[in-house]
Order: structure tokens, then sequence, then C-alpha cells
């Protein structure tokens, strides 16, 4: 099996793509990462790239007149890599319908919620505000929705009393950096598939749901 390119688009910190990093150097995993970009200049995630000797690009937003245009330059510099599989890593941007389509089926997020539940932001507050006794993360395929498409992998946590937004935070983080390099490794090593809008994992249809990871 030759080895999957993949092409991480980040904005921040970059954690999820150091868990990726640090999965995959652990070696015999069908894949590798071409390229880190950036629509930040200071994003660290930048430095965390550089420190593992994968190339490193800034594409930056304002400079471009719209959505459109942005993306499209976006989506050229992406393919100059030609990658199999693009990971949305902490990348706070919408992308537009066209953009998504591209990579229908190579294109994954993670997101801090437990999805349908709490697209977009605040989620940690919003399910502590909702009284919820459980919380986490996602890895799905991305679709035209925000935060929408079919699921991959979730991961819980459980809401003790105690919590803030900042403990919550801290918990279903961890939890992303394990069920994203797992995402990624199963697709690397070809065992995931969407198939009519749904998910296959080693040729079984998930629930909607999608794995749900348990440590
Ligand atoms: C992560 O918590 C990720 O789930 C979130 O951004 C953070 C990036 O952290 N993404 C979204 O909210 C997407 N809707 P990182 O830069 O340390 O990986």
């Amino acid at each position: 099996m030759s080895d999957k390119r993949i092409v991480v688009l980040i904005s921040g910190s970059g954690s999820n793509l150091q868990a990726i990093i640090d999965h995959l150097a652990q070696g015999n995993i069908p894949g590798r990462i071409s390229a880190v970009i950036s629509n930040k200049a200071d994003a660290y995630g930048l430095t965390r790239a550089t420190n593992a000797g994968i190339e490193t690009r800034v594409l930056s937003h304002r400079e471009f007149a719209d959505r459109e245009h942005f993306d499209t330059a976006l989506q050229e510099l992406i393919d100059s890599f030609e990658p199999d599989l693009v990971v949305l890593a902490g990348f706070m941007r919408i992308l537009t319908p066209e953009f998504v389509r591209h990579y229908a089926g190579r294109l994954f997020n993670i997101h801090p919620s437990l999805l349908p539940k709490y697209k977009g932001l605040h989620t940690h507050q919003r399910a502590i505000d909702a009284g919820d006794r459980e919380h986490g993360c996602t890895v799905h395929f991305v679709t035209e929705e925000l935060d929408g498409g079919p699921l991959i992998v979730q991961a819980p946590v459980a809401i003790e009393p105690g919590d803030d937004a900042d403990s919550l935070q801290q918990r279903v983080h961890s939890l992303e950096h394990r069920i994203y390099p797992l995402a990624v490794e199963w697709f690397c090593r070809d065992r995931l598939a969407l198939r009519a809008g749904s998910v296959h994992l080693d040729g079984t249809a998930l629930p909607a749901s999608g794995f749900r990871y348990t440590e």
C-alpha cells in the first residue's frame, strides 16, 4: 500500500496536528503529511510542522476580495500537493460549497461536541448551560453544512458537577488527540469508506453517531 498524502489546514495552536504528526511518526501507518497550510502567519502549528520537517504555507484570507476567491486559491495550493486526504485541524474558516464538493469523501474535520449537538462556537459552555451529563468531540467527513457531514468517530466525556468551560475543554481536547489520529490511520489503511452518505469501517456501516471511542 503506497503512503497516503495528507494536507493539514490550521489556524492556530495545532495541537491536533501535533497528535497526528506524533501518531504517524510511530511508523507502520501508510500516510505522511505533505504540507501544513495556515490562513494565519502566526499560527503556532506552523512551528510544530517545521520542527517535524514538514513543508508549510501561509495563505491569508485577508489578501482576497471574498470567500470565493480565497477558497479557489486555497484549493489550488492544496492540490499542488496532490493529497489523498485533507484534514481540517482547527481551521476556523467557513468553506464554500464548491470547495467542499471538490474534496468530497476525503475532507475531515474535528469538532468539540457530540455532533449533531452544538455546531459552531462555545460548545463547552453550551453543553454545561443545557445541563447535559455528557459532552465530547467528533471527527466527521465535511459536507456543505457547517460542522455537518457523516460522523466517523465520537468520544464522550462525562460532565462533572464542578466543571466549567475550561476544565471541560481540557478533557475534550485530550480526547480529540486520540480520535483524530485514529480516524486518519483508518483512512490511510483504506479501512474507511463513504458510501451513499454513510460511513463504513472495515466494510460495515457505522451508526449515524459514528464509532464510539472509549478509553
Ligand atoms: C479544536 O478543539 C477543534 O475541535 C476546534 O478547534 C480546536 C483547535 O485546536 N475546531 C472547531 O471548533 C471547528 N468547528 P488545535 O489548534 O489545538 O488543534
